[in-house]
C-alpha cells in the first residue's frame, strides 16, 4: 500500500512541476507567476480541488508522443474566494506554452459544464501560445467547444477572464465572450494576428504592446475592463468584482452589513453644480459621496470616460452605477459610451443587480465621424439595454437631460422605477441655444440687435422649459430632491424596490442592434 501511496505522491509532484523547473524559472524571470501560484493567490487557502492532474494529450504527430506532461498545459478545478464557490482554469505556459490541445480543451470544458450545472462563477486565467500547432484541427475543435460553453454560460453564471500572458488568434474569442476581461500592463497581450502578420498584410510597423497591450485594450478598443499593474493586482481586482455578484442568475447579489449611516448627508453636493451651465464638475464626487463608504469599483475607467460605470453598494446592497461625466466631452453620449453602458446594464440585468443612473448629458455627439460609424445603431444599444432591463432602476438627473439622451438614460418611459431630479436639472428637447436658433433664427435677422434678441429668447426658453418642474408636473420625475440627501433617497428607493417583479413578453430572444 505504502508503495502505491508513494507512487501517487511522486506522480502528483511531477504533475505540479508542469513543464519542469527550468521553464518555471523562465516564467519567473519574465515577472510572471505559474498557473498554480496564480490559483493559490486567488483562492482561499487550501480550498482548491484539482481535476485531471494526470490527463495528457493524445497527439502522435511530430514526435509528440515523446513529449508528455501530466496535466497538459492547464490546471483546472474548483475552490472558494471569500468562502464562495468558483470554478477555475489556469493555462500553464510552462507546458508547451500553454498551447491548447484537444485534451486541454476537454479539461476546460469539464469545469465550464460544472460551473453551469452547479451555478457558480467561472474564472479563466489565460497565458497561452494559442492552438497547439502540432494538433491542428483537434485544437480548433477544442476552442469551438469552449466558445459554445462560454455562450451557454453567458447570463447564467458570471464569467471573468484574466489575461496574464499571450492570448492570440482565435484564442481571444473565449475571453471576448465572457463578462469581464482583466489584463496586466506590459506582460499580457491580445490580438487576432501578431505584428509580423500585420506587417505583411497592411505594412504597418507595430509593437506587441501597441497592437494588443493592456493600455491599448483598456483605453482604445474597450476589450479590457481593467489594466492591472501586475498579476497580483489583477487577481485582487477579480476578487473585488466577484464580491458584487451573485453566484448565478437565480440568486440575489450578496448583501453585506454596512456601517455607513443611511441618512448621511453630503453637504458638498448642494453647491456642486456650477452657476455656468457649460462649466464641468466631477460626477465621481456625486458617486463617491453617496455610495456606502465611498467605495466604488470602476470598470472600463479609461475607455469612453464620458460615461462612468462600476459597482458600489447602498446600505450593503450591490448596485451597478452608470453616470455621465461632464468632465469629459461634457458627458455627451457617443458610440463608445453607449456601447460601454449598454453592455454593463445588460450584465447587471442578467444577475439581478439594480442600476443607479446619474444623468448629466447634453445629448448625442453630432458629426460625420459618429454618423459614419453608426451612432444610430450603437446609440440604440443603450436605449435597448435600459428598456429591456427588469432590475430595479433608480435615476437621478443632476443637471442636463436633453433630447434623445434624456430618453435613453433610464428615463421613466423606459421603465425607470424611481426618477429623481435635483433642482438644478434641465430637462428639455434640446439646449437653449440650439432651440432659439431653430425657433427664432429667421426673426432675429430682422431685429436691430439679433444677439440680444436671441439671448433674451434663450433665457425665456430656459426659464419655461429647461427645469425639472415641467417633467415633475407630468410625473416623469417622481420628486425633486435636495442634492445633499441623494444617498438617503436612493437607499429608500432601492429598499422599496427590493421585491420588484417585472417581466418581458415571451420570446426566444430579442434582436438588439449589434
Ligand atoms: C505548440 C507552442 C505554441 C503553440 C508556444 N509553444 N506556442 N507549442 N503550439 N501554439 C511552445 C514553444 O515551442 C516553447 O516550447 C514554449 O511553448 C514556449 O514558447 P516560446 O516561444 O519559447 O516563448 P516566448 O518566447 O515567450 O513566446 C511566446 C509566443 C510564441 C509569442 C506565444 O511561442 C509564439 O509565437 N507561439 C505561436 C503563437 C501562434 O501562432 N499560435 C497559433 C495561433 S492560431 P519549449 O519546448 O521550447 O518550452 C490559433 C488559432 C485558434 O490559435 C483558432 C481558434 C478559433
Amino acid at each position: 500500500m505504502q508503495k502505491k501511496l508513494d507512487e501517487l505522491m511522486e506522480k502528483r509532484a511531477a504533475a505540479r512541476l508542469g513543464g519542469g523547473q527550468k521553464r518555471i524559472d523562465a516564467q519567473h524571470a519574465k515577472g510572471k507567476m505559474t498557473a498554480r501560484e496564480r490559483i493559490d493567490l486567488l483562492l482561499d487557502d487550501g480550498s482548491f480541488e484539482e481535476f485531471d492532474m494526470f490527463k495528457s494529450h493524445r497527439c502522435t504527430s511530430f514526435g509528440m508522443e515523446k513529449t508528455q506532461f501530466p496535466g497538459d498545459g492547464v490546471v483546472t478545478g474548483y475552490g472558494t474566494i471569500d468562502g464562495r464557490l468558483i470554478y477555475i482554469y489556469a493555462q500553464d505556459f510552462t507546458v508547451l506554452g500553454g498551447s491548447l490541445s484537444e485534451t486541454l480543451a476537454e479539461k476546460i470544458c469539464k469545469v465550464m459544464d460544472l460551473a453551469i450545472k452547479n451555478g457558480a462563477p467561472l474564472i479563466g486565467l489565460n497565458d497561452s501560445g494559442g492552438a497547439r500547432i502540432q494538433e491542428g484541427i483537434e485544437a480548433l475543435a477544442g476552442y469551438s467547444d469552449i466558445f459554445l460553453r462560454n455562450v451557454m454560460a453567458s447570463g447564467v453564471v458570471p464569467q471573468i477572464s484574466v489575461i496574464l500572458g499571450p492570448c492570440a488568434g482565435g484564442a481571444v474569442y473565449s475571453p471576448a465572450l465572457t463578462d469581464f476581461i482583466v489584463m496586466i500592463k506590459g506582460n499580457s497581450y491580445m490580438f487576432l494576428t501578431g505584428p509580423k502578420v500585420v506587417k505583411s498584410v497592411t505594412h504597418e510597423d507595430v509593437t506587441v504592446e501597441e497592437l494588443g497591450g493592456a493600455d491599448m485594450h483598456s483605453s482604445q478598443s474597450g476589450v479590457a475592463d481593467y489594466a492591472a499593474e501586475d498579476g497580483k493586482e489583477a487577481l485582487a481586482y477579480v476578487e473585488r468584482l466577484l464580491s458584487f455578484m451573485p453566484q448565478n442568475n437565480v440568486e440575489s447579489p450578496p448583501v453585506v452589513l454596512s456601517d455607513d449611516p443611511l441618512e448621511r448627508r453630503a453637504e458638498q453636493l448642494n453647491s456642486l453644480i456650477p452657476d455656468n451651465p457649460n462649466a464641468a464638475y466631477d460626477m465621481k464626487e456625486v458617486i463617491l459621496s453617496t455610495v456606502d463608504n465611498g467605495d466604488f469599483l470602476e470598470v472600463k475607467e479609461h475607455f469612453a470616460p464620458n460615461i462612468i460605470i462600476g459597482f458600489a453598494r447602498f446600505n450593503g446592497q450591490p448596485v451597478g452605477i452608470v453616470a455621465n461625466q461632464p468632465m469629459v466631452l461634457s458627458g455627451v453620449l457617443d458610440i463608445n459610451s453607449s456601447v460601454k453602458a449598454a453592455r454593463f446594464v445588460r450584465f447587471c440585468d442578467c444577475f439581478s443587480i439594480p442600476v443607479v443612473t446619474f444623468v448629466d448629458v447634453p445629448g448625442f455627439l453630432p458629426g460625420t465621424n459618429q454618423e459614419y460609424n453608426g451612432v444610430i445603431r450603437n446609440g440604440a444599444k443603450i436605449l435597448y439595454a435600459y428598456a429591456e432591463a427588469t432590475i430595479p432602476k433608480v435615476t437621478v438627473v443632476t443637471r442636463k437631460a436633453y433630447g434623445g439622451a434624456y430618453c435613453v438614460m433610464s428615463s421613466k418611459h423606459l421603465r425607470g422605477d424611481i426618477n429623481y431630479a435635483w433642482p438644478t436639472a434641465e430637462i428639455a428637447v434640446m439646449g437653449g441655444k440650439g432651440a432659439v436658433e431653430v425657433l427664432y433664427g429667421r426673426e432675429a435677422k430682422e431685429k436691430s440687435n439679433p444677439e440680444k434678441f436671441l439671448a433674451d429668447k434663450e433665457q425665456e426658453y430656459l426659464d419655461a422649459v429647461a427645469n425639472p418642474y415641467v417633467a415633475a408636473q407630468r410625473g416623469y420625475i417622481d420628486d425633486i430632491i435636495e442634492p445633499a440627501r441623494t444617498r438617503f433617497r436612493i437607499v429608500k428607493a432601492l429598499g422599496m424596490l427590493q421585491n420588484k417583479q417585472e417581466s418581458n413578453p415571451m420570446k426566444k430572444h430579442g434582436n438588439i442592434p449589434l
